[in-house]
This record gives structure tokens, C-alpha cells and sequence, in this order.
């Protein structure tokens, strides 16, 4: 880590896995690697961003790192100083892979070791919680592995399950389109029925308990969703079909929107080849390039090394 002030390594995270809206998640072996290069006087910062965003996010003032470092400091109270920052991205932007909880994770860490903050876990998590708005990415984000999260609008409340065995991969299918969180959550209903209450509350149960006990034949079940996939599945290309059409490959063990997509999350065991063609011969053929990833769910949370 030479000339390096300090280095943090976020994770994508895949939040609500099917039944568990605002309060599943987990990390995934994708990473953002955020460099802090040099420090400069308070209040000014420079830029540098290697791979997903580089052409499109060189505008300082907006980058989510540092506007999340800053909101920090103004948080605790600290005149924290300014820095430089090497960005080297590679989770896709805008996708459901978690890249803006990724970012606050990062800039709030960056402001607790640079200003010697020592918070703990959980008031950490509470505030980057209170900057994302819900706490099923930045969770699993700073835990790694699959978390629950509850949060009430000020305190939150998480526990850390299991990782995934070896033998399990998660096949992520990312389409070349974009969808913003707000406007996916816009799309939901204001209102649910009880019947669709009650179904998500069983899948939801369901699949953190089938999590800790390690009964992953129930994932197709747990992973079901009525609250919010369906109206989320109108919002991207092939969106209505590709669910149903990987469910049932030999091997596939759950299916979900992951996030508030479009990218499409599948738990596999054995072989995940099949699931992946699947998943971006669906994309092709409703006119959208994509291409997926193989990662390993049991991927670590959030990682700072400091030379300081
Ligand atoms: N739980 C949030 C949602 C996650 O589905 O809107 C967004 O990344």
C-alpha cells in the first residue's frame, strides 16, 4: 500500500432476495476498491474512477463517496480534511448490484478512520442506513454474507446468517439497461393485499430459517415474492419471462429480481452454465445485450487497510 493514505474494498450486494423487501441481503465476490491517494485541506477533494462510471461520473461535487465522507463528518461534528480519490469500479452501475450503498459504506468508513471516529459496527451501519434509505445493502455490504436487516426510520436492528457452502454459486445476469432505485420503487403499489402479506411473510421466514439451518432446498420457496417483483418485471426487457424459464433448470435452487433490478439473481447448485445462457438468451431475445457473472455467495464485507 505504498503512497496510499488508506484503501477500502466494498462488495455488490443483492438486497430483498425474492420475499425479504427492504430486509434481505447479501454480498457478493464483486468488488469496488475506493483509494484515498493523497490528503488535501478541508473542503477539497479530487476524482479519478477506473472502470464502471469512469466516462460518466468525473463530476466531484457528485460523487457518492465523497458526498457520503462529507455528510459524515458534518454528522459527527468533525472538520474532516479533503482527499484524493482513485475509484476502481467494477460493479455495474444502476443495475440492483448494490454500487450506491457500496459508495455511502465507503465514505462513511473513510470518515470514521480518517478523523479517528472509533464509532461502532452498529452506529456505523445506522447512519450509512439513515443515508441509502434502507438497510438490505449496506448490511450485507459492511458484514458480508447474507444479512437481516429491520430498520424503523432511526434504529436498526441486524443479524449476520451463515455463508453459502462452496458448492453453491449465484449466477447474476446484468442487461445493458439501467433502472433507478426511485423509480422501481415508484412502481409498487401504495397499498397490498392481506393475502399477498401473508404469503410474502412465510416466504420471508421461510428462507432465513432454510438460510441458518442450511435446508437449501427450500429456496425456491423462500425466494417466492408477491409484493414487489411483479411490478418491477414490467420494467426492464424480458423481465415477465426469465424468472419462470430458470426456475426450473435442474440445479437452480432460488430465482430473484436482485434489488430493484433489472439484474437477475439465481442461487445454482452443481453447474450454473445452463442458468446463465438461460438468463442472457432471455435478454437477446427481447432485444437487450447482458452479460453475467459466477460469484460465490460467502464473499467478506467491507475492508479498510490505513497507512495512518
Ligand atoms: N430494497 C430496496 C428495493 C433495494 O428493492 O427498493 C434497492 O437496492
Amino acid at each position: 500500500m505504498r503512497d496510499e493514505v488508506m484503501k477500502v474494498r466494498v462488495p455488490a450486494t443483492s438486497a430483498n432476495l425474492g420475499a425479504g423487501f427492504d430486509a434481505l441481503g447479501m454480498a457478493l465476490s464483486l468488488y469496488n476498491v475506493f483509494t484515498v491517494t493523497a490528503l488535501r485541506p478541508r473542503g477539497e477533494f479530487r476524482s479519478d474512477i477506473i472502470g464502471e462510471g469512469a466516462k460518466e461520473m468525473s463530476d466531484v461535487s457528485a460523487n457518492l463517496v465523497i458526498k457520503s465522507y462529507a455528510e459524515a463528518c458534518e454528522k459527527w461534528g468533525v472538520d474532516g480534511p479533503g482527499f484524493d480519490l482513485l475509484s476502481n469500479n467494477a460493479i455495474p452501475l444502476c443495475r440492483g448490484l448494490g454500487s450506491s450503498a457500496g459508495a455511502v459504506v465507503a465514505g462513511v468508513m473513510i470518515a470514521n478512520a480518517l478523523n479517528e471516529i472509533k464509532a461502532s459496527e452498529s452506529d456505523l451501519l445506522r447512519m450509512m442506513t439513515q443515508m441509502e434509505g434502507h438497510p438490505d445493502n449496506v448490511a450485507p455490504c459492511c458484514l458480508g454474507g447474507m444479512t437481516v436487516s429491520c430498520w424503523d426510520g432511526s434504529e436498526l436492528r441486524y443479524v449476520r446468517l451463515p455463508s453459502l457452502p462452496s458448492d453453491m454459486h449465484v449466477v447474476v445476469a446484468v442487461p445493458n439497461v439501467r433502472v433507478y432505485t426511485t423509480d422501481a420503487r415508484q412502481a409498487l403499489p401504495s397499498v397490498v393485499e392481506f393475502d399477498d402479506a401473508v404469503f410474502n411473510l412465510g416466504r420471508a421466514a421461510l428462507l432465513t430459517a432454510a438460510w441458518a439451518t442450511g435446508k437449501w432446498d427450500l429456496l425456491s420457496w423462500g425466494m417466492d415474492d408477491r409484493l414487489h417483483q411483479q411490478y418491477r418485471a414490467k420494467l426492464f426487457p424480458g423481465g415477465e419471462v426469465i424468472m419462470d424459464r430458470v426456475r426450473s433448470i435442474p440445479g437452480c435452487l432460488g430465482v430473484a429480481i436482485s434489488g430493484s433490478g433489472p439484474s437477475v439473481l439465481a442461487m445454482v447448485r452443481g453447474k450454473p452454465r445452463r442458468v446463465a445462457e438461460t438468463m442472457c438468451r432471455t435478454f437477446t431475445e427481447h432485444g437487450v445485450d447482458s452479460l453475467f457473472f459466477v460469484l460465490a455467495g460467502n464473499a467478506d464485507g467491507a475492508r479498510l487497510e490505513t497507512n495512518l
